[in-house]
């Protein structure tokens, strides 16, 4: 796997530093501690199978072997906390990008969906440089469910969960293209901010519907009217009161169910 996508990425600067994995736990939990280890901007960690792939909030995320692409890198933006609010939005426009379907829409703040359903999700995790109040590493993991027929889903996320419906001898393709669609994120990740925002709005299928605000245990229900520069979505309650929610804090749902 590992030789058919460095293949596709001749003279890529992040080509030499993929490591790849049969099976591993968590890509982005591996790709952290070879971060504390100090490794390189660019290194790229991929994985056939994780037997502990994790989302946001806590939540799981399904990664069997032979269905799906999960890999993480890792970033040293040497920028404050504060600078890199929009990294999960950039990553979700980079990954559309590099699926390649204009129909590839993202549901706020991190799920990538496709006709409504969930194709796959957006983990970054960072550490702050407490000494210097800069991001010491970032670490951004993508999943994206490519082969998996509908009934091979695990029940519990089959009402919700889609794939690409793609052959497995075409996933290196699509990996080296991710590879190359981040790698190009990165470098436009602060010059090119206005536009990477403006390109995640045009993809947010969550903006303009009536959607449910989750807070632990607590729900609310409002309209999403817009995603401001540092990714917070903007929201308004049937009281006509306004407030920007911040993708750490609440989980959204559509009115209905999952969009
Ligand atoms: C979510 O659905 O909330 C985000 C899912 C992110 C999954 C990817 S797969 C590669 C990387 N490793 C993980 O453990 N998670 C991310």
């Amino acid at each position: 796997m590992l030789a058919e996508i460095q293949k596709y990425l001749s003279m890529h600067p992040w080509r030499d530093t993929i490591e790849y994995f049969e099976c591993i736990d968590s890509t982005n939990t591996y790709a952290k501690k070879m971060a504390m280890q100090g490794a390189a901007e660019g290194t790229v960690i991929i994985a056939g199978q994780q037997t502990g792939g994790r989302g946001r909030l806590g939540r799981s995320f399904s990664s069997p072997a032979g269905m799906g692409i999960y890999l993480s890198v890792i970033l040293r933006p040497g920028c404050r906390p504060e600078e890199l609010m929009h990294l999960t939005c950039a990553t979700g426009v980079a990954a559309a990008k590099a699926i390649g379907r204009p129909a590839t829409g993202i549901k706020w703040t991190n799920d990538l969906v496709l006709g409504k359903r969930k194709l796959g999700g957006i983990l970054t995790e960072l550490s702050v440089d407490p000494t210097k109040g800069i991001v010491d590493w970032a670490v951004v993991g993508i999943g994206i469910n490519c082969c998996q027929k509908p009934w091979q889903f695990p029940e519990e996320i089959r009402d919700m969960a889609c794939s690409l419906g793609m052959d497995w001898q075409d996933v290196p393709w699509l990996i080296a293209d991710l590879i190359i669609a981040l790698q190009q994120m990165r470098q436009e990740l602060f010059t090119g901010k206005a536009e990477i925002m403006a390109q995640f709005r045009r993809r947010c299928v969550t903006i303009g519907s009536e959607i449910s605000i989750l807070r632990g245990e607590n729900v609310m229900h409002a309209r999403a009217i817009g995603v401001d520069d540092a990714g917070g979505l903007q929201v308004v309650y049937s009281d006509g009161k306004q407030e920007t929610v911040t993708s750490g804090e609440v989980s959204i749902r559509g009115m209905y169910g999952y969009l």
